[in-house]
């Protein structure tokens, strides 16, 4: 089976988990979250890569770059750019990189301005609502995807 090359993105404020609203986001930090993704996707024949940024045009760039590299497919984090970023759309249709959107918290639930996202309808999957495991479900899902 080939090898599958998966990023991971986190978008703005991710860098603070473990600390930030643990009653909505729970008690894992970033690097536990990344570290749980890499040895599962070692268990997959997935090796994955991850990135954070708190900048909007970073994030661009490095969906950029991940089209240069030949990535397989992405999971995505973009927090508060979920509901705002066009340009996080359109950098997504343009690499044509199959995607699945994720979220700690199920945004559903939370205020209604969460409720829209500019990314859902072009995602291969959503996934919200499940804390960390959103992140191993996403892998798990998207591998599925991508093997079929
Ligand atoms: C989030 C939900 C977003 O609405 C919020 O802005 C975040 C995190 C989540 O993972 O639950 O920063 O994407």
């Amino acid at each position: 089976m080939k090898q599958l090359n998966i990023l991971v993105l986190h978008g703005p404020n991710l860098n603070l988990l473990g600390t930030r609203e643990p009653e909505t986001y729970g008690s894992q930090t970033l690097a536990n979250i990344n570290d749980e993704l890499l040895t599962l996707g070692k268990s997959l024949a997935a090796e994955v890569s991850n990135y954070q940024s708190n900048h909007e045009g970073e994030l661009i760039d490095r969906l950029h770059q991940a089209k240069r590299d030949g990535v397989d497919g992405i999971i995505i984090n973009p927090a508060a750019y979920t509901h705002t970023s066009i340009a996080l759309r359109d950098a997504l249709l343009s690499i044509d990189i199959p995607f699945i959107e994720v979220h700690l918290s199920n945004v559903h639930q939370r205020e209604s301005f969460r409720h829209q996202s500019f990314l859902s309808d072009v995602a291969s999957g959503i996934i919200t609502g499940f804390g960390n495991t959103s992140y191993t479900l996403a892998l798990r899902g998207l591998i599925t995807q991508l093997q079929n």
